[in-house]
């Protein structure tokens, strides 16, 4: 009896001690689960032991009992440790080197992003500096600098979101950046302004309250409309990558004489008829008026300029499609999925 007892209480510690130093050389999953069969398998070592307490007298499964159970819940919890450090762990049995990696989920840019984006490039090589103004304006740079004094019925031109801030708006173009950089910049120059704009009307499929134009301005002696037709000429072709016809038609915008405004015809194939036999109204444009150079502290007599305003969103619908100028606020990851 004395011999049975003493013989369970070494078996529990012999257990402890043997178990504890071969888990802390095991290196991998499999030997680890060779451990685990070992000491805790239905058939295991302290298995075995903790059967065996139910022939032991009352006292011996009293002081061997707590013993032999601790050593279990112990054993159990490093291996589950060790089990889940080992399939964490990159050196670990479970890291397969030919499983795929996880996919980064990245964003996409917005089609209008990706428009001004390549407007920028093309304009960059035609050696055209990219500008940029403030979106809340003064009355000044939006109306007055521009010919358009407050009592001149050109102002209804542009439904205007008027703030409450005494004569600050929602610029209604991107033209006032035209004398906010002759201020301080001195000719020859030529520049783009790309930004957004925004007009209080009513909005249909080609109209927003916001949208992006991109101006452009080049002053020097001696610029004429020549060097504003090869420019918007070549930007074009480039744009649509495709031969484009060009119809200037006079119009009007005060700060511009003469104003005009430009159409466009992709040419789809020239070999075949056009698909797209309509004409595209583009953008408007014009000579600089000398009152603009005067507001600018230039003299009129001695420089001349051209200028052109173009609506990126609706260059954007005729590159990509799209039928309605609204689909670009709209948040609609669908369409934006589509670019990259
Ligand atoms: C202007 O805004 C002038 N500042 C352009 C200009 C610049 C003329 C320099 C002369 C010299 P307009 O109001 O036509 O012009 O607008 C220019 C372009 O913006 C239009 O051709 C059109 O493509 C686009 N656009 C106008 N209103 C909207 C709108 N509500 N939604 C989307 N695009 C618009």
């Amino acid at each position: 009896m004395k011999l049975m007892e003493k013989t369970s209480v070494i078996s529990v510690e012999s257990v402890k001690k043997s178990s504890l130093e071969e888990l802390a050389g095991i290196k991998d999953a499999k030997h680890l689960e060779q451990f685990r069969v070992k000491y805790l398998g239905r058939n295991g070592v302290l298995t075995a032991v903790l059967r065996s307490l139910k022939d032991r007298p009352l006292e011996e499964r009293r002081a061997t009992g707590p013993a032999a159970n601790a050593l279990k819940n112990e054993l159990e919890k490093r291996v589950a440790e060790k089990f889940h450090e080992f399939s964490s762990s990159p050196a670990g049995d479970f890291f397969d080197v030919s499983r795929p990696g996880k996919k980064v989920k990245i964003g996409h840019p917005h089609p209008l992003a990706v428009i001004e984006r390549e407007m920028r490039e093309i304009f960059g090589s035609l050696g055209f500096a990219s500008v940029d103004g403030p979106e809340i304006e003064t009355g000044y740079y939006n109306f007055d600098a521009l010919n358009i004094p407050s009592d001149h019925p050109a102002r209804d031109m542009w439904d205007t979101f008027w703030l409450k801030n005494q004569n600050l708006l929602l610029r209604t173009h991107t033209s006032p950046m035209q004398v906010r950089f002759m201020e301080n910049h001195q000719p020859p120059f030529q520049i783009i302004v790309p930004g957004r704009v925004f007009r209080y009307e009513a909005t249909d499929a080609s109209h927003e309250i916001n949208f992006y134009q991109l101006e452009g301005l080049m002053v020097g002696k001696g610029v004429s409309l020549a060097n504003f037709k090869a420019v918007i000429e070549e930007f074009f072709k480039r744009f649509f990558n495709k031969p484009v016809e060009f119809r200037y038609r006079p119009s009007y915008f005060p700060f511009v004489e003469p104003g005009l405004e430009v159409d466009i015809k992709i040419i789809q194939n020239s070999k075949l008829k056009t698909q797209n036999s309509g004409w595209l109204e583009v953008m408007g444009a014009g000579m600089v008026h000398p009152r603009v150079f005067e507001a600018a502290g230039y003299n009129p007599r001695e420089l001349t300029g051209f200028a052109f305003g173009m609506g990126v969103d609706r260059l954007a619908m005729i590159k990509y499609k799209i039928p309605d100028v609204r689909l670009f606020y709209a948040g609609d990851l669908r369409l934006t999925a589509q670019f990259k």
